[in-house]
């Protein structure tokens, strides 16, 4: 099991939005989400993400073929080695749920959202 502690918890505590790539035929795809949609979700057992759907129909179509995702959280509130300023990179094996117990509280939580993005987490590399 990956560990989030020191500056990563901090950035993952305080991030404001986060940038979700993963590969498509074409190449790189980037979709983002709010931090704090993340956060009222909360990290379960400490290594999965879920991140409430509205479209995100190119992630879906990506990860269909290639599970492989990355997230870049990032915030001016939690100092790195150069200043105010640290991010923290995810690097893990992403599936869009559209039922079961994910997709239930993402949809209660966030009426809108069709779906719920879950992340497993692989691996966690603080940025700066
Ligand atoms: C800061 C930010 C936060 C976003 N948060 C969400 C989100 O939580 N859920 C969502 O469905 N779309 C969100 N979006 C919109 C998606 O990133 C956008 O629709 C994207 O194109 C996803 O679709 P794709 O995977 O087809 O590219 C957000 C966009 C930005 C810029």
């Amino acid at each position: 099991m990956v560990k989030i502690e020191g500056n990563c918890k901090d950035i993952i505590d305080k991030a404001e939005w986060v940038a979700v790539a993963t590969t498509g035929v074409d190449g790189p795809q980037l979709s983002a989400t709010w931090g704090d949609y993340i956060r009222t979700l909360g990290i379960r057992d400490g290594e999965i993400v879920l991140v409430p759907i509205a479209g995100y129909y190119g992630t879906e179509r990506n990860l269909a073929k290639d599970s492989r995702i990355e997230m870049l959280w990032a915030t001016r509130q939690v100092h790195g080695k150069y200043g105010p300023g640290n991010g923290c990179k995810i690097k893990g094996i992403g599936e869009i749920q559209t039922s079961g117990e994910f997709a239930d509280a993402a949809k209660e939580k966030f009426p809108w959202a069709r779906a719920v993005l879950v992340v497993k987490i692989q691996e966690i590399i603080e940025q700066l």
